[in-house]
């Protein structure tokens, strides 16, 4: 069975973010894929400290030098197919939580033991902003080009007037 797992990068109980992520993911459901979810709300996760540790000494079960909540998380990315990765626009970019945890699996793709273990998944981005035409797009893209090693597609829909009413036309693919 196929298996997408939602990464929520927002550090709020019960987020907008989530709230939206669950929703696109309960649509992927329907079609018989097994979802899961990864919160980064009320986690401990350290920044990348590009020691390369991984590159040098990783082995199955010890992914990073770093322990901290990654470790539930990388077990999760590699058994799935496919990522959904959802941010708060913060300053027109993904949030800082989120930035660190899509820098921590970089032991994921050159890592010794699972170098390459990015290649074969796809993935999706979305974004959440307070205001309108105030950085949801850089916000897409800056998962999209943060995601390197997963080919993160990016999908962004507006809303009429600030009616809420999501217009699917007005997705943005690339
Ligand atoms: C540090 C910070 C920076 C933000 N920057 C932006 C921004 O550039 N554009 C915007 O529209 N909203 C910005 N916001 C607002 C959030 O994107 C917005 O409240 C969003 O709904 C939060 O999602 P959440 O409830 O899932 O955390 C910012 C919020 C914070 C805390």
């Amino acid at each position: 069975m196929i298996k997408v797992l939602g990464i929520c990068g927002s550090p709020v109980k019960e987020s907008n973010t989530e709230l939206i992520m669950r929703e696109a993911l309960k649509s992927v459901e329907q079609e018989g894929v097994q979802t899961d979810i990864f919160t980064v709300q009320g986690k401990r996760i350290e920044d990348c400290r590009h020691c390369n540790w991984c590159m040098g000494k990783q082995d199955e079960g010890n992914f990073c030098a770093a322990k901290d909540d990654m470790e539930e998380l990388y077990p999760k990315v590699v058994e799935a197919d496919a990522l959904m990765v959802a941010s708060p626009v913060y300053l027109a970019r993904m949030s800082g939580h989120l930035a660190s945890v899509l820098d921590r699996l970089r032991c994921i793709h050159y890592g010794k033991h699972h170098a390459g273990g990015m290649k074969h998944k796809v993935g999706a981005a979305i974004a959440v902003s307070w205001f309108r035409n105030s950085g949801i797009e850089t916000t897409l893209t800056s998962i999209h080009w943060g995601g390197h090693y997963p080919p993160l597609a990016e999908q962004g829909l507006q809303a009429s007037q600030g009616s809420g009413i999501l217009i699917p036309k007005t997705s943005i693919r690339y």
